[in-house]
């Protein structure tokens, strides 16, 4: 019998406590799924390469993150829809990263309100859909900047989720306590903007210089897949790039994030951050990323479904295991700190054989 991962245990317990429609989307894919499960299939494809004989009494896995210190450079992935899995949603969120000491993206799409996420001490980042009316877009992110996000994060893979089955589209929830509201505008601007909040599909690298000027903070562009677009995002000023195929909710045929980091690190990974998310599952696999050059990884599922499960301390069980794993891999690497780690240490399986 093949064994189950802590990961898929934690799945299984928080999709036993959600309603099906909620536990549905969280685990929702483009397409056939493919590009959610190759994404995995392809972390896992990385081996790192043990060194022994060196002094492995102490390892560190503090870095920093645009500058915010965090103890391992495993933040949470922005995602919509918290208070699906607990009325609470973000708030605990925030609460599980800062008890694990590490920084979380929120969507634009929080039924929590700013203030009382800011209020646990996480460092956050705002995660930006564009709305169609930019005056909605433009009170949101004044009010995340006066809440003391440290960054915006632009998501710039804007399409609607690539899923098919309307019953388990947010719009389409049951009134009531799991239905996300957006918590940052007040109810006469929801009146007034009306469908107008949906997002624009009109960007431009424009927008990029737009919210840095609206907010006064550093804008990272999160959905970047190819070196082409890395390449426009920082020339038009973004100080970040967040690889990632969205979990595989966007394309269902697109290339996976493993196997778009290493072009995306040569063509812009000397000029700033590159950080990657989608099908990291487990610390083993973020040492392989953090080796290739990505500065952090961002965890998505895994994160909803530790809240699900286990609330705040859920939140902070699975990043606290993902720093564990780190810890062991370094430890078997011959490493000290995560800030040596390289690209020396890794190798594609191919490659391995
Ligand atoms: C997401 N993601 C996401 N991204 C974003 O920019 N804004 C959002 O509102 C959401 N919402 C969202 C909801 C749910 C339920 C999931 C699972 C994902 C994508 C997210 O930030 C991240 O890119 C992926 O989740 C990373 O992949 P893994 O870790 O889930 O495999």
């Amino acid at each position: 019998m093949r064994s189950v991962t802590w990961i898929e245990d934690l799945a299984r317990r928080a999709d036993a406590v959600l309603p099906d429609y909620v536990s549905a989307y969280y685990h929702s894919n483009a397409g056939d799924g493919s590009c959610d499960r190759e994404g995995i299939a392809d972390w896992n494809a990385f081996r790192m390469r043990p060194s022994v004989l060196r002094d492995a009494s102490a390892q560190s896995t503090a870095t920093e993150v645009l500058g915010t210190p965090v103890a391992a450079p495993v933040l949470v992935a922005p995602m919509a829809q918290q208070v699906g899995a607990r009325p609470e949603g973000e708030v605990l969120t925030a609460r599980g990263a800062a008890k694990a000491g590490t920084l979380l993206g929120v969507s634009t799409n929080t039924g929590a309100r700013f203030a009382d996420i800011a209020a646990e001490g996480a460092p956050w980042w705002y995660q930006v859909y564009v709305a169609r009316n930019r005056d909605a877009t433009r009170i949101l992110v004044e009010r995340a900047a006066a809440a003391e996000a440290k960054a915006l994060i632009l998501t710039v893979d804007t399409t609607p989720l690539g899923r098919e089955v309307p019953a388990i589209d947010p719009r389409n929830w049951p009134a009531g306590p799991r239905k996300n509201r957006t918590a940052n505008l007040t109810e006469a601007e929801l009146d007034r903007f009306g469908s107008d909040t949906d997002m624009a599909l009109d960007l431009t690298p424009d927008t990029i210089g737009w919210l840095a000027d609206v907010s006064g903070l550093p804008v990272l562009c999160k959905g970047v897949l190819t070196a082409r677009d890395a390449r426009r995002c920082v020339d038009a000023g973004a100080e970040g790039i967040i690889v990632s195929t969205h979990g595989g909710r966007r394309l269902g045929t697109s290339v996976t994030s493993a196997f778009a980091l290493p072009e995306i690190l040569a063509e812009v990974g000397s000029e700033v951050e590159v950080h990657v998310d989608s099908g990291i599952r487990g610390g083993a696999q973020a040492a392989a990323a953090i080796a290739l050059g990505a500065k952090a990884v961002h965890v998505g599922r895994p994160v909803m479904w530790g809240l699900a499960a286990d609330g705040a301390d859920g939140v902070a069980t699975v990043l606290g295991n993902y720093q564990a794993e780190l810890v062991t891999t370094l430890r078997q690497l011959g490493i000290g700190s995560i800030r040596d780690l390289g690209p020396a240490d890794v190798v594609a399986r191919g490659a391995a054989r």
